[in-house]
């Protein structure tokens, strides 16, 4: 494994299986009444988000809390930003103070790799401008492995916004990688010139791709980074590019339906279809947390990742207490008392 994570090339077909592996050693323990290992105890995570972000940032400091890292959250209100500090200056700030790896979501493209000139802990890229969103297309793949039970064959078509998309980039490239069949969708002002060149397919057709699909993936219109008019109206993108519940009954049975979120129910996907259970958008929020964890635990771990999810302290195991019958509710007789209560 590369010391940094900055974008899908850094890592090669092995250690993606590797990653995934790893994850599943760490998808149990999310599952535990204590959901913590001291797999990294006394490392320290910095989250250095200079774009908004809900899930990324969340998953990213859980992963990070599950491993027992210390982890501080830097956002740029509240901080030396927002008085004009620059990136190389904060990530002095960041290095001095011993940060082990440093998480970074930025606007702009190449943000990450800049940071790896300044900082001696390991860069993991949150998501650069248009440019990679690594761990999300990991937890994508992920939850395709665990869905399907293979990723080599499978057939996936990304559905909308690909030229301002990061995660379109990185799952492409990451699909592409594993041996999965890859088609874009959207409007041919959407399809990036270059992607040919990624080793997918395009088309400006979705239903006629649809009956084909394992995977139907669906982007969220990035309009805060669009600078001109991409389509006529949201109305007309919807109706030639929107997964409706008509367009959900021309795909085979048995065909995931993903988004990366946050979605914009009505616009790229219909409410409805974001509910069945065949949407398992859900699924990769739940798993994204496991594959951070491994991420990290592979960048700055040691161990065998299931000596890591093994190893939880018995002093931070709940001790089962059964209390007298006259104190106990009538329905349940024991409770959970943690050690340290
Ligand atoms: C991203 O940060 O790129 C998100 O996960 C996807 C989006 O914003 O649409």
């Amino acid at each position: 494994m590369n010391k940094h994570l900055l974008s899908i090339h850094d890592v090669s077909a092995e250690d993606i299986i590797r990653i995934l592996d790893t994850a599943d050693s760490f998808r149990e323990v999310g599952t535990r009444v204590i959901k913590k290992v001291p797999a990294l105890r006394g490392r320290t995570v910095v989250n250095l988000f200079y774009e908004n972000s809900t899930r990324t940032r969340i998953s990213f400091e859980l992963a990070a809390k599950r491993l027992s890292a210390d982890v501080i959250n830097f956002s740029t209100s509240g901080s030396s930003v927002s008085k004009g500090e620059s990136l190389k200056d904060t990530a002095l700030t960041l290095q001095a103070m011993g940060a082990d790896a440093v998480v970074i979501r930025h606007s702009s493209s190449g943000s990450p790799l800049q940071l790896t000139k300044w900082v001696r802990g390991s860069v993991l890229n949150a998501g650069d401008g248009t440019h990679e969103h690594p761990t999300q297309a990991l937890l994508d793949l992920y939850t395709i492995r665990e869905k399907i039970g293979r990723l080599e064959g499978v057939n996936a078509a990304i559905v909308g916004d690909v030229l301002h998309s990061r995660v379109a980039r990185s799952l492409s490239f990451a699909l592409v990688k594993m041996g999965a069949n890859v088609t874009l969708i959207g409007p041919p002002t959407l399809i990036p010139a270059t992607a040919p060149q990624w080793g997918v397919q395009v088309s400006y057709d979705i239903e006629s791709v649809l009956p084909e699909l394992d995977v139907c993936y669906m982007l969220r219109v990035q309009r805060e980074r669009q600078r001109q008019q991409y389509f006529p109206s949201v109305r007309e993108y919807s109706r030639l590019f929107g997964l409706t519940s008509e367009r959900v009954g021309m795909l085979p049975e048995g065909a995931l339906i993903m988004h990366p979120g946050p979605m914009n129910r009505g616009v790229e996907i219909d409410s409805d279809v974001a509910d069945l259970p065949q949407a398992v958008i859900e699924e990769q929020v739940t798993n994204g947390i496991a594959v951070r964890m491994s991420l990290l635990y592979l960048l700055l771990g040691s161990g065998t990742p299931a000596e890591a999810a093994a190893e939880s302290t018995t002093a931070e195991q709940p001790e089962q207490v059964t209390l007298p019958e006259s104190a106990a509710p009538t329905s349940e007789r024991k409770v959970e008392v943690s050690a340290d209560a």
